[in-house]
């Protein structure tokens, strides 16, 4: 069997688990197998590239591996889950970038042929390829620099942005024209692809930080364009189709993100939506109702349903594991626990997912939002464990809160909400949270693990 005939089953067998591999992800029950199944696809890609016939220098290779491989490990150890969608962005940015420096070879390799040649499909997909691959890296740059509060968070705009915007998208367009019409020109080359780069941050500086997730998934989507066009260009078809699965994989995050938040993806890229105002209405003028932890579990001893909404809070205190504890006393006294997961809870999709799944919360007692808002209503005691935008009702009576339209978890609706958070700060999104002063709240001041710590040695007593 000849070997690029070898290679190319394995590339299918490798695409196919890829395919499986992001199938498995969709559930947390499955999730871990479907990791283990990508990383397997992987393994076999690049075992398959490396037999392959066209690589030039192995040693070349084996220190990109070496300096790579280092690196990442030492970021991965390093980074905090909290920080997990900053190094998302960081990761998508250096995938896309990989792929314009794949693309840059691949040409200055055919410029350097004694025959210029290249056909007309090539040349367009090495233009697309490095047009979106540019933008991509620059763009995820901005986004990582924006979440790790490197840069400011706040939507940055200035007056013509949008006319500075329309004549790099023109230079762009009319580079690339020329390129077509005379690809062998590395000035045309040179111009999109500093142009792009350019056009990469004044796409995402106006785009404030609590659009950051939609934004990330949008660059995640593109750098799987860019991986698989950079495959028309070199003729992968593993490239291809593993780019073609993250595209559509990155798009689809995407819509199920917007829709979370009831916005369209126009909107979001050109909405604006992070120069939030700090309040949101002028009505919240009551007081808050704080309670203290013994009054809590008195409460919670007394009650048949709880119902949690964890936020970002919970991850930044580590309290999934004091929340499982809390969860066994309340079941040892009779009462019914489950959790209502926003699907933008937190920093990242799936966060609270990960979380509880890590505490060994089994998957059974975590609703979707839509399967936990009916419950609501006849719940005893919701208890909103470091959330914050997730459970504001604001989202719903207030036409001027800029996250008006966002569907939220409706603690609310219990007939006592217990919030756990350190402060009267607001969340993510900078808005002031009108659930706080509502009659049914009572606010349990304090970092959620230690308070949650407290209301089980309260059990226990
Ligand atoms: P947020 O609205 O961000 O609020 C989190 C709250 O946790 C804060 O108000 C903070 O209040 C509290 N907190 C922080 N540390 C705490 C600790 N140690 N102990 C107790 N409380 C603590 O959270 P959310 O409801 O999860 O909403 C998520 C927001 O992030 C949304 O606006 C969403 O659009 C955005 N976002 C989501 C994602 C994804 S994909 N999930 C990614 C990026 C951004 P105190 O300071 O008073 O304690």
């Amino acid at each position: 069997m000849n070997l690029d005939f070898l290679v190319q089953i394995t590339y299918i067998i490798a695409s196919i688990l890829f395919a499986f591999g992001l199938k498995f992800l969709s559930s947390p029950v499955t999730a871990r197998r479907g990791n283990s199944l990508s990383a397997t696809g992987m393994l076999l890609a690049v075992i398959a590239t490396l037999a392959g016939h066209h690589i030039i220098s192995y040693q070349w290779i084996i220190l990109g591996l070496i300096i790579g491989s280092s690196l990442g490990a030492f970021v991965a150890f390093k980074a905090a889950m909290t920080q997990m969608p900053e190094m998302i962005a960081l990761l998508h940015g250096c995938g896309a970038l990989a792929s314009v420096f794949v693309d840059w070879v691949h040409y200055e390799k055919l410029l350097h042929l004694p025959f210029f040649a290249i056909g007309a499909v090539e040349s367009f997909m090495l233009y697309i390829s490095v047009v979106i691959g540019a933008l991509t890296f620059t763009g995820s740059i901005i986004a990582w620099g924006k979440l790790s509060e490197r840069l400011p968070g706040k939507a940055i705009k200035f007056p013509g942005q949008q006319w500075v915007n329309l004549a790099i998208l023109l230079g762009i367009i009319t580079s690339g024209t020329y390129f077509l019409m005379h690809p062998q020109q590395t000035t045309a080359f040179y111009t999109f692809l500093a142009l792009s780069s350019l056009f990469g941050i004044f796409l995402v500086i106006p785009i404030g930080g609590a659009d950051m997730p939609v934004v990330i998934s949008v660059l995640n989507s593109y750098s799987g364009i860019v991986a698989c066009t950079t495959g028309f260009v070199i003729n992968n078809t593993l490239l291809i189709v593993v780019g073609a699965l993250v595209g559509a994989n990155g798009i689809i995050l995407s819509i199920i993100m917007c829709k979370a938040m009831n916005r369209s993806l126009v909107n979001v890229i050109f909405g604006g939506f992070g120069q939030t105002k700090k309040k949101s209405s002028d009505s919240i003028r009551k007081e808050a109702h704080p309670i203290s932890i013994e009054d809590a579990q008195l409460i919670l001893e007394a009650a048949k349903t709880v119902i949690f909404a964890p936020g970002y809070g919970m991850a930044v205190a580590q309290a999934q594991h004091a929340v499982r504890e809390l969860t066994l006393a309340l079941e040892n006294n009779g009462c019914e626990v489950k959790f209502a997961i926003h699907p933008v809870a937190g920093r990242m999709p799936g966060h609270m997912n990960v979380l509880l799944a890590e505490a060994n919360i089994p998957y059974d007692q975590l609703l979707e939002m839509e399967q936990a808002n009916p419950l609501m209503g006849s719940t005893d005691v919701a208890i909103v464990i470091g959330a914050n935008d997730t459970v504001n009702p604001a989202a719903l009576n207030d036409k001027a809160s800029p996250i008006y339209g966002m569907p939220i978890i409706e603690t609310f609706k219990a007939r006592t909400v217990f919030v756990i958070k350190r402060s009267m700060a607001s969340g993510f999104a900078g808005v002031e949270n009108e659930l706080f002063y509502y009659d049914n709240t009572r606010m349990i001041f304090g970092d959620a693990k230690d308070v949650v710590q407290k209301l089980v040695a309260e059990f226990k007593k």
